[in-house]
């Protein structure tokens, strides 16, 4: 197949998804697919260029027309973390200009990438999740201490994060209330709800998902930051972090983190692929933590290193990825709309 990839984007998380984007084209060519690499920039130009071949080496710019494909690929692999790439938009666009896609469509990926939308659907179906409140940029400005005052209900240590990121941006460890005004306005500097959640106590496990409408869980992993929480530093700086697969949990939990990686998968209505984490307490208890629909994707990243340890190498699982993404294209076609 021709398979266009989209890599960079607009977020903050650019740098990643070139990294990612990178693997991909390496194992869907390794795969025999004809690749047709498009890098979006910081601004939001698309150029038709490989993410591969060092920097200043501009390609053409792409334009494209609604209902008229992109570049004749038969589907689009979009490789983009975060804002304007993992939330809804770009999948939006390319239901406009009529290419199949590989992942989750327009609402699950805006569900998703927004934490609290997410937390609430999860609420509704009576998942367990960490105890949270939700603040917003305008009452932050107009009563400060009400938002100190709610936040408070919140035990220390706590964490802070934007409603709408990824890759740990603007999110702060809060350990002393002193320092709760500083750690909400990092958070609002990225998107203007942010999150006050209790931290959890104990292991971070992952579990990756595959598939559409009968999703397949990985076996779930246990990731350990070498720092104190995982944030920025501890995801990508070599050496930061560590993933354990098996992870070292019950076999009572991780059939209940495999179920509720499924369960989440399909509240959120997610196709193609995700990684939903999760915080397994020392007291016992799995809680949901997110569920990411363009989780990192190079061929040691965690999505794919939890189904290589069952057997499912990285190559398979692009091939999987691209006829999940013809096998939704179909069906949503096969609808009277
Ligand atoms: N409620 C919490 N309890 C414990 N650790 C947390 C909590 N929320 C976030 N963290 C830490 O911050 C990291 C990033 O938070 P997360 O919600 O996964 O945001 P992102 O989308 O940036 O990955 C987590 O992997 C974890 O280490
Ligand atoms: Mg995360």
């Amino acid at each position: 197949m021709n398979v266009a990839v989209l890599a960079g984007g607009r977020s903050s998380e650019h740098p990643v998804s070139l990294q990612s984007a990178s693997s991909v084209l390496d194992g869907l060519e390794r795969g025999g697919h004809r690749c047709t690499p498009i890098v979006i920039d910081e601004s939001g130009r698309w150029w038709a260029r490989d993410p591969r071949e060092p920097n200043g080496t501009h390609g053409e710019a792409i334009s494209v027309a609604p209902g008229q494909g992109l570049l004749g690929a038969d589907v689009a692999f979009p490789v983009l973390h975060g804002p304007f790439g993992e939330d809804g938009t770009v999948q939006g666009l390319l239901e406009c200009i009529d290419v199949p896609y590989v992942g989750a469509g327009v609402l699950a990926s805006a569900l998703c990438m927004d934490k609290l939308a997410f937390k609430r659907l999860m609420a509704e179906a009576g998942l367990p999740q960490v105890r949270y409140e939700a603040v917003h940029a305008t009452e932050w400005r107009t009563d400060p201490d009400r938002v100190l005052e709610r936040a408070a209900a919140i035990s220390l240590p706590c964490f802070t994060k934007p409603a709408r990121m990824g890759s740990s941006f603007g999110i702060s460890k809060v350990t002393e209330r002193a320092r709760m005004a500083a750690a909400l306005e990092a958070g609002f500097r990225h998107d203007p709800c942010v999150l006050v959640e209790q931290a959890a106590v104990g292991k971070e496990i992952e579990c990756s998902v595959i598939g559409n409408d009968e999703p397949q869980a990985s076996e779930p992993g246990q990731v350990i930051a070498h720092g104190d929480w995982y944030d920025y530093e501890s995801k990508y700086r070599e050496g930061g972090m560590e993933l354990v697969v098996p992870a070292p949990i019950s076999d009572g939990q991780r059939e209940r983190v495999r179920r509720l990686a499924v369960e989440t998968f399909a509240l959120s209505r997610c196709a193609g692929l995700a990684r939903v984490d999760f915080f397994v307490t020392d007291a016992g208890r799995v809680l949901v933590n997110e569920l990411n629909t363009i989780p990192g994707f190079t061929a040691t990243s965690v999505f794919a290193k939890l189904f290589e340890s069952t057997g499912l190498g990285y190559v398979e699982l692009l091939e999987r990825l691209l006829s999940y993404a013809l096998e939704r294209y179909e069906r949503d076609r096969s609808y009277r709309f």
